[in-house]
């Protein structure tokens, strides 16, 4: 058994939805960045990847996990817009991943670009773990409700925020949900139910049953709902921040075995074209399975034909951040999948992305290749 686990690939996560459900800050409130106060318009306009050690999974995870072993290396999480503008990043997004998390904001239910990568993940028979977010906004909208009445009937001056904090929710730092939810008054309680009742009803018309994962007991026909909540500041803290983590991880070691089992063939990805100072033009790569080393020689689908090159270097950004980051990133002499990667490498100034990048060889016929990379 013990010669399986080591041959087991990081799974790879697609966080899809509807543009401003806050996939970015969600994965912002996993890795301790910030991300997407950054991006232009609060949009995010690139499709990206994260890489999460398993050591931080399991700090993450502990107190749900009660003891249950975390058998795989890490997980590879991949960040796509929500913006209509940019489906063919969805597509690409979960053509690449083992499953997906789509989000789902709580005030809005299931908006049409949600509903469009649920189907995307359908047809591809993706599994899936739903993240309810913005759980702290209703706790919030409903502490406004209560202060209106309150100033109704007794003039009571405006609302702070520690005022709020006591009407309307309990705070807890990274803490599982159930945890948090038994701190919380009837009237959040009431309201987070009848939340999520519409949505599972929205959901049923999709023809989707889900249920909120504690309460489910058939993960195979029964699609798990997990509330959450990104923001963190005075009052709000990450909640439910580990608890679709570990379902998806345990889910994955013990469903997804000879999925996850890993090949030393090369699949890879191509995410994006990038210049970046000091390295040029760069590709940004998913790599699915296989090794890829400093020197491979690759071909490449380019607008102008292969593009047939010698790998420069193979950079990865620090563990828990992105590949679309700026900044430092570290070199390697070779990268095991599932890993998220830039390559530099000369000539790639016309690679298309979204199709696959091959390793060339030492046996194999540059002509094949060649013919091999354009049928992308
Ligand atoms: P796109 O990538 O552009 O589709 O958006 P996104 O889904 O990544 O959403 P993003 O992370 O950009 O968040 C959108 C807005 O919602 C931001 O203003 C966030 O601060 C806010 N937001 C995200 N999560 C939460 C949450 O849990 N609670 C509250 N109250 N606001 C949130
Ligand atoms: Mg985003
Ligand atoms: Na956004």
């Amino acid at each position: 058994a013990k010669e399986v686990e080591e041959n087991l690939r990081s799974p790879i996560c697609c966080i899809m939805g509807h543009v401003d459900s806050g996939k970015t800050k969600l994965l912002d409130c996993i890795r301790g960045t910030n991300v997407q106060e950054g991006e232009a318009g609060v949009i995010t306009q690139q499709i990206s990847a994260t890489y999460f050690p398993a050591e931080n999974i399991r700090e993450r995870t502990k107190e749900l996990r009660a003891g249950a072993k975390l058998k795989l290396s890490g997980l590879l999480v991949i960040d796509t817009p929500g913006h209509e503008s940019f489906t063919n990043l969805w597509s690409r997004g979960s053509n690449l991943c083992d499953f997906s998390i789509p989000v789902v904001d709580i005030m809005c239910g299931l908006e049409p670009q949600t509903l469009e990568s649920l189907n995307l993940l359908r047809r591809r028979n993706v599994k899936f773990v739903v993240a309810l977010n913005k759980v702290r906004l209703l706790v919030i909208l409903l502490a406004c409700v209560w202060y209106s009445l309150l100033s109704l009937m007794y003039g009571i001056k405006p609302p702070n925020f520690r005022w709020i904090r006591y009407v309307g929710g309990k705070k807890s730092k990274n803490a599982p949900l159930l945890k948090t939810m038994k701190q919380q008054s009837r009237d959040v309680v009431n309201e987070f139910n009848m939340r999520v009742d519409h949505v599972k009803t929205q959901f049923q018309e999709q023809g989707i049953n889900c249920m909120l994962y504690y309460k489910n007991k058939e993960m195979e026909e029964t699609i798990c709902i997990v509330p959450t909540s990104a923001i963190r500041s005075q009052i709000f803290f990450g909640e439910g921040i580990p608890d679709p983590l570990m379902l998806l991880v345990l889910w994955a070691q013990k469903t997804m075995v000879e999925k996850l089992t890993y090949v030393d063939k090369v699949q890879c990805t191509v995410l994006e074209v990038k210049v970046i100072e000091s390295h040029g033009i760069t590709v940004d790569v998913v790599l699915l399975n296989g090794v890829l080393r400093e020197a491979d020689q690759i071909v490449v689908c380019g607008s102008q034909g292969p593009i047939v090159t010698t790998i420069r270097s193979l950079l990865t950004p620090y563990p828990m951040n992105e590949t679309r980051v700026k900044g430092t990133y570290m070199a390697h002499r070779e990268v095991k999948a599932a890993q998220g990667i830039k390559i530099a490498a000369p000539g790639l100034e016309h690679a298309i992305a979204g199709t696959t990048l091959h390793v060339i060889g030492p046996n194999e016929d540059m002509e094949e290749a060649k013919k091999n990379a354009m049928e992308d």
